[in-house]
């Protein structure tokens, strides 16, 4: 096969990526055949119905067009490994919870076993493309087990980070500020590269292709990753400082977002970061940073886990303390579960810590969550305490004590607040953890107002 002709890709793992990365794709190349598959039969029978199992702006409309055309959701098997061109491995590589590295390495089980399938049935010459998340010199490993049959198989490895955000998902894929694709050295690696590079082309500009080697790619995901937890906590660390002084952090994220060597972007402050990547990334480049014998730099970058665990406690503590220090039988209206908005996605979301805590205090905990409901069910399920959920915000709120804004979905500052604080406990406190609403207006309807990083605006 001349690697300038990909008709075939099969993408392994129907996740948040492989799904919205293979549609795209398939939008963009309606001549390649793109064929999303999973070990998860539940999750290909979801791509495959009116309700896709990941909510993404955009990604319906997508799915639908091309589903069936170029388009296909399967339940992974031997033939369709054995007639793909290129193999995009977009498995779970969560954080390894025994053994070695417990709680800080990456899990690569998940990765391995899709490569033994990859060098029992894949064709030879079938270019790999490396989309999860791994630490630095996977590619080589997974290399070294697809080059270990008997058969005398090769295959080209590439790494090829995905850097989308959910809840813009199809956005960030449509117009990446860049593409990376690691390739192997020599001519055949380089061949592989340029392939890859040329089903991207096809709707990214040349010049935000970029092609490295395989390691700088590697690390440049975790790296990314890293600096942006990193601007969260840091401004989250000055939060606390402007708590303790009276200073407002959206003031101070306005002034020094201006200067141009620093930026607007991604100084939010708020309850804390969560997602599936950022902790477990991190956690993974202090990992690999000690196993080089960096324990310094190892250090630095666990310190932007631990400031965001502190942000999470220091949340709850607050409105523990502010509620006359018991919130024991008060009614507590969590409005937001998913990490961020526009996504269905829980994983890592400061909610569950949140909603832990204030569960450990005796609260009465009532869940609001435009899309998430379901997956906070699920993630609670085992959580002993006094816990519901409810779809209706106004009943979400009504009777409660305090009303806590932990993701800022559209709909939330969009609600009428003179409605909920009539009905709500007196006194009533509105703990703003994203910064969300206008602080005036709510105190001026009557809440006893708490913002991450301001001062309180209370009537009390
Ligand atoms: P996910 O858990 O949503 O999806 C992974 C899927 O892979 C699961 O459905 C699982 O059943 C399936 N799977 C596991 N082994 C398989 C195999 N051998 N064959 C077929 N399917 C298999 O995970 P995700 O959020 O899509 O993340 C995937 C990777 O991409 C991770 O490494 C993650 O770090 C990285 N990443 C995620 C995001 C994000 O926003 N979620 C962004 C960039 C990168
Ligand atoms: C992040 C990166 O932005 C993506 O580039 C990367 O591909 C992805 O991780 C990944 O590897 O999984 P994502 O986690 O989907 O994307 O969402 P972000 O927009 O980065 O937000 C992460 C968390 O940080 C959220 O909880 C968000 O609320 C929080 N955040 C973000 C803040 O608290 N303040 C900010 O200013 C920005």
């Amino acid at each position: 096969m001349s690697h300038k002709d990909v008709k075939e890709i099969l993408c392994l793992g129907a996740g948040y990526v492989g799904g919205p990365t293979m549609a795209v794709i398939a939008e963009k190349c309606h001549d390649i055949n793109v064929t999303v598959v999973d070990l998860n039969e539940d999750r290909i029978k979801a791509w495959n119905s009116d309700s896709l199992p990941v909510y993404e702006p955009g990604l319906d409309e997508m799915v639908k067009g091309r589903r069936g055309k170029n388009l296909h959701f399967k339940v992974a098997s031997s033939e369709l490994l054995a007639s793909a061109d290129m193999i995009f491995v977009s498995v779970n590589t969560p954080t390894k919870m025994y053994g070695q590295g417990a709680g800080r390495a990456a899990d690569l089980r998940f990765w391995e076993l899709a490569a033994r399938d990859i060098l029992k049935h894949a064709k030879s010459g079938t270019i790999i493309v490396e989309k999860s998340t791994v630490p630095v010199k996977t590619a080589e490993a997974i290399s070294r087990i697809l080059h270990s049959g008997t058969e005398g198989k090769q295959f080209s490895v590439l790494s090829n980070p995905e850097f989308l955000a959910e809840g813009t998902a199809i956005k960030d894929l449509l117009n990446p500020d860049r593409v990376l694709i690691g390739n192997e050295p020599g001519e055949e690696g380089k061949a592989a590269g340029e392939a890859l590079a040329n089903v991207y082309r096809r709707w990214v500009p040349t010049d935000r292709v970029l092609l490295t080697n395989v390691w700088s790619s590697e690390l440049s995901k975790l790296v990314a990753n890293a600096f942006l937890a990193q601007r969260v906590s840091s401004i989250n660390s000055v939060s606390a400082i402007c708590e303790a002084t009276g200073a407002d952090v959206s003031e101070i994220s306005r002034a020094i977002g201006m200067d141009s060597r620093i930026g607007p972007k991604f100084l939010q402050a708020g309850v804390g970061f969560g997602g599936s990547c950022f902790k477990k990334d991190i956690l993974n480049l202090s990992y690999i940073c000690e196993t080089f014998g960096l324990s310094e730099v190892a250090a630095y970058w666990r310190s932007v886990v631990d400031m965001n665990d502190y942000q999470m406690e220091r949340f709850v503590k607050r409105i523990v303390e502010a509620q006359f220090n018991t919130v024991a039988g008060k009614k507590q209206a969590l409005l937001g579960f998913a990490f961020k908005p526009d996504t269905n996605d829980t994983r890592e979301t400061p909610a569950l810590t949140v909603t832990r805590k204030l569960l450990e205090e005796k609260a009465k905990v009532v869940i609001h969550d435009p899309e998430a409901l379901e997956n906070a069910k699920w993630d609670l399920k085992d959580e002993q305490g006094d816990i519901s959920y409810e779809p209706d915000v106004y009943k979400a709120c009504e009777g409660a004590h305090s009303v806590i804004i932990l993701t800022h979905w559209q709909e939330y500052r969009e609600l009428d607040y003179e409605r909920i604080f009539s009905a709500m406990e007196k006194p009533a406190f509105l703990f703003d953890g994203r910064l969300w609403l206008n602080p005036e207006k709510m105190h001026k309807i009557g809440f006893n107002y708490l913002g991450i990083g301001s001062s309180e605006l209370m009537h009390i």
